[in-house]
């Protein structure tokens, strides 16, 4: 069955994820919905960061989804959503997916899109049960750089990627971009409440950019690991191969990069 997203836009907003985590707290998320904003004026990322984005310059948003299980039966569901999104660029650009691997589409664990050396987008996900007799409610927040921006890759010291790298277009259609990606979302989502990451492991171990290759883990800015990443398990933990064996690292305040 297809999900039937509510679908809001709004011109301005501190952030997508926030507008709709404040409706889950105040009790008033009732059906799946979609939330995009043109610009976001305190867009959030992972472990406590800002998402910087400019107007038009990226799509921001997020999805709201009220999933029957308890959040511990969710695990590796955000990386299954960095396939949804992959899966709804290939359907938006036209490009197959062998196409997009070969221009250097990627995921980097957890829950980040890379094209080649530089990101294109990321994944936030909060929310969670109040108690047991009501829904896991779940907001998934993404934001995809649709093109590159010199000031915000002075303000964060790193060049991004974009879509318009991989697509001919002059100007990709942001609505239809977000309409693939939420579908597959809505697939992807379907597909969990039935299964588990499992069903997505393989695929998404071969998408994994750093996949055999020497890694470091960081937590707050100290390294706590360092190894050989293998791909993750079917839980969607992270698989550092050690001198001590193979560890498995949980996605939580823990960043993963190559080590130099
Ligand atoms: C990350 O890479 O750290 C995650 C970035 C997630 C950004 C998106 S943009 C839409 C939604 N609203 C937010 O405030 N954050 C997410």
């Amino acid at each position: 069955m297809t999900i039937n997203w509510i679908l809001e836009r709004v011109e301005e907003s501190p952030s997508t994820n926030e507008d709709l985590m404040s409706r889950w707290r105040d009790g008033e998320l009732w059906e799946p919905i979609a939330r995009v904003a043109a610009k976001q004026s305190a867009g959030r990322g992972r472990m406590g960061r800002t998402w910087v984005s400019h107007s038009d310059q990226a799509l921001t948003f997020s999805i709201a989804y009220p999933f029957k299980k308890p959040i511990a039966k969710l695990s590796g569901l955000s990386l299954a959503c960095g396939l949804a999104v992959i899966q709804g660029i290939s359907q938006a650009t036209g490009l197959s997916k062998d196409a997009l691997k070969e221009l250097g589409l990627g995921l980097k664990w957890p829950n980040d899109i890379f094209l080649g050396d530089a990101k294109l987008a990321g994944l936030l996900i909060e929310g969670g049960q109040v108690n047991a007799t009501q829904p896991t409610w779940l907001v998934i927040g993404i934001g995809i750089n649709l093109r590159t921006d010199l000031t915000i890759e002075q303000n964060i010291g790193r060049s991004i990627a974009s879509i318009s790298q991989i697509t001919n277009e002059p100007k990709i259609d942001a609505d239809v971009l977000w309409l693939a990606i939420i579908k597959e979302l809505g697939d992807v989502l379907e597909a969990f409440e039935k299964n588990s990451f499992k069903a997505f492991q393989q695929e998404w171990n071969k998408w994994d950019i750093y996949q055999n290759q020497t890694c470091q883990i960081s937590q707050i800015d100290k390294i706590s690991m360092e190894g050989i990443e293998r791909g993750v398990d079917d839980e969607g933990y992270l698989l550092i191969e050690t001198p001590n064996g193979i560890q498995r690292v949980i996605s939580g305040d823990v960043s993963l990069r190559k080590a130099s």
